[in-house]
């Protein structure tokens, strides 16, 4: 049997089609839902979206430290496992709900399967960083989106035998839920057209929690907007919307806040921007399979296979400037199916069956660790 672990946005998203293809092939299965995101809008609504099946088990941890809320999954995850004793446990990412449950599990001799192993920022102050190191380094089964994904796994010390390139599951989201985004409603909604925006996302604590840092960026949206013309529109996430309130910034009207949206209007709005300013991963990835123009405010990536159409400005305006205008001249390309085909999904369940029916045979015994 095997248990999969959710408990954030992008992780309902990015487990999707593993979710769907487990149920399809009737492969014995429970879902535990960690709680990390709670708020409605990121939590039952994009499960709902999703169509995703109740969890069996929610553990309710909520926001707290990352030692708090990382201890708090790691009790509840071991009490399921040790009453459910299924042979994997699926993790997704780089959350904190990933790390919890990747712990408890490993400690209970339960193998771990990895979705998405091997992505580097190569940046240890990263929370998301120190996460992904260590499930990577004690998961049997790890599922690199990518070539260099799968290139960083073996520099650290990853046999290659328990590395599968599958491609990246955002890709099966995407293409399940374009069709259903083309009818979002979204837009008109907003009283946008397509092109006439500019798309931002910010979330991650590098960008948001230092004010000094949040009023450099409040001042790059500013001038991104009065540069190209355009009004930006924000679907905030409640950690910055909470750092907002507390900051004494002020939004002149060319910033339009909104309530983070449901997955099929989070593409439409992807798919119709003119422009994409973000610090999100995923939204990197779903910007650059449909060839969209992004520019990330981050310094790194731990997509780099996205940087031939993607710039890193960080808060930087002038970096920002000269990267809008290259966009301008063309001067991008965008590769065909580097994240995949949109087949991750069923790659990743093919071979955990192999795995559960003993045909593949993998052990622990890596990365300097005795099983
Ligand atoms: C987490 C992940 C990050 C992922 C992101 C997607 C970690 C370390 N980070 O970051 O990799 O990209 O999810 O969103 O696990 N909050 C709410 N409601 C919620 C959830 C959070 O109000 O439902 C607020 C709380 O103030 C909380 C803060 O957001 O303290 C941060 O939430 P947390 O889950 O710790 O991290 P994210 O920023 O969402």
């Amino acid at each position: 049997m095997i248990a999969v672990l959710i408990g954030t946005r992008p992780e309902f998203i990015k487990l999707a089609s593993v979710l769907k293809t487990l149920k399809e092939k009737k492969v014995p299965h429970i879902l535990i839902h960690s709680g990390q995101h709670y708020s409605k809008e990121l939590d039952s609504q994009i499960m709902e979206d999703l169509k995703l099946p109740q969890p069996d088990y929610r553990l309710d941890v909520g926001s707290g430290s990352h030692a708090v809320q990382t201890a708090k999954i790691m009790i509840g995850v071991e009490e399921i496992l040790l009453k459910q004793k299924p042979k994997v446990l699926v993790v997704h990412g780089d959350t904190n709900t990933m790390l919890g449950g990747s712990l408890a599990a490993r400690k209970l001799n339960i193998s771990i399967a990895h979705v998405e192993a091997g992505l580097r920022s190569f940046h240890a102050s990263m929370a998301e960083e120190i996460n992904r190191v260590i499930t990577d380094k004690i998961s049997t089964l790890l599922f690199a989106p990518t070539e260099g994904t799968k290139r960083n796994l073996i520099n650290e010390g990853v046999p290659q035998k328990n590395i599968f390139v599958t491609g990246n599951t955002i890709v099966d989201a995407l293409k399940a839920y374009l069709p259903v985004a083309k009818k979002s409603r979204i837009l008109k909604k907003l009283n946008l057209e397509e092109n006439s925006y500019i798309l931002v996302t910010a979330h991650r604590s590098e960008t948001i929690d230092d004010s000094k840092r949040l009023e450099l960026l409040i001042d790059l949206l500013e001038y991104a907007s009065s540069l190209i013309g355009k009004k930006i529109i924000w679907p905030i996430h409640p950690h910055t919307k909470k750092r907002l309130t507390e900051s004494k910034v002020r939004l002149s009207k060319n910033i339009r806040i909104i309530p983070p949206t449901t997955y099929r209007d989070m593409l439409l709005l992807i798919s119709k921007a003119k422009l994409i300013l973000t610090d999100s991963g995923g939204i990197q990835e779903e910007g650059y399979i449909l060839e969209k123009q992004v520019i990330t405010i981050r310094n790194y990536t731990e997509r780099p296979e996205t940087l031939t159409a993607n710039f890193l400005v960080d808060l930087n305006k002038e970096k920002f400037k000269k990267s809008y205008l290259t966009f301008q001249k063309n001067k991008v390309f965008w590769q065909k199916n580097v994240f995949g085909k949109g087949n991750a999904g069923k790659l990743i369940v093919k071979i955990l069956q192999n795995f559960l029916s003993g045909k593949l045979k993998l052990d622990g015994k890596f990365n300097n660790l005795k099983a």
